[in-house]
């Protein structure tokens, strides 16, 4: 099947790195790796980046098992600036002791799309930003194919807001005692929109344990506001013919909510 791009849909592909096999000098797939069936979370994280050494704070073992304290109390109601200073000092699990920085989240307060992701890896927890590394430079490029950028249009949080040790995968007490904090910024966000990037995200926003292949395509629900699944883009990195997927997912999204009038 052909697709009739115009230029402007064919430059925002590019952007993505989606390449077309249409004749116009992209190269088929055939050299490409297979796509797995199904996202796997745990190598779906971004590996710690050569030549950089994780010190987590002296005297504090990063790998203890998590140990679950209370979240920190009247998190649903608080403002922004309560909110960050709250998510800045929690210590209500086991990743307190190996992070550097937490990661809150970054972007538009009034954005009409927010993108949840799963949790930071080395480059966000040295950075305390969400998404700066490899698969942040994809979820960049994905962003500016649609018209916006980190900074504009969108609103980026990840379910866990400090990096687990190793990237490994948040335990699921870690994510229940994380969740207040992305509720809150969803509730002060106020999206028409969430994109949710990856099964942690999905597990989170809809109870879901099914995989992403199944749930992305159509819309869901996370207390009234519509959801669009999607891969994570660390998950895109190595399964690069399902970015033309990924675009499906963006632009099942813009249909539903266009990023400006
Ligand atoms: N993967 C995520 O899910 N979030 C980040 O912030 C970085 C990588």
């Amino acid at each position: 099947m052909t697709l009739p791009l115009d230029d402007r849909q064919r430059a925002m592909l590019a952007e993505m790195g989606v390449r077309l096999f249409d004749g116009q000098g992209a190269a088929p797939p055939a050299a490409l790796p297979r796509p797995a069936t199904a996202e796997p979370a745990a190598s779906a994280r971004p590996s710690r980046p050569a030549g950089m050494t994780a010190t987590p704070p002296a005297a504090r073992p990063a790998e203890a098992p998590p140990t679950i304290a209370d979240c920190p109390a009247g998190v649903d109601t608080m403002a922004w600036d309560a909110l960050e200073q709250a998510v800045a000092g929690c210590q209500a699990c086991g990743l307190c002791r190996g992070r550097r920085n937490t990661v809150f989240g970054v972007g538009d307060r009034q954005a009409r799309w927010m993108l949840v992701g799963e949790a930071p890896g080395e480059h966000e927890d040295l950075r305390g930003e969400p998404f700066v590394g490899a698969a942040g430079q994809l979820l960049d490029h994905m962003l500016r194919a649609v018209g916006c950028d980190r900074e504009h249009g969108v609103y980026i949080a990840n379910v866990i807001k400090c990096r687990p040790p190793g990237n490994r995968n948040p335990e699921p007490a870690e994510v229940a005692q994380c969740e207040p904090f992305l509720r809150r910024q969803i509730a002060l966000v106020q999206p028409r929109l969430i994109l949710a990037m990856g099964r942690f995200a999905v597990q989170s926003l809809l109870g879901s344990q099914e995989p992403i292949g199944r749930l992305r395509g159509r819309v869901h629900d996370h207390a009234g506001i519509p959801v669009v699944v999607t891969y994570h883009p660390a998950y895109l990195l190595r399964n690069l013919p399902d970015k033309a997927k990924a675009w499906a997912d963006l632009c099942l999204a813009l249909d539903q909510v266009p990023l400006a009038d």
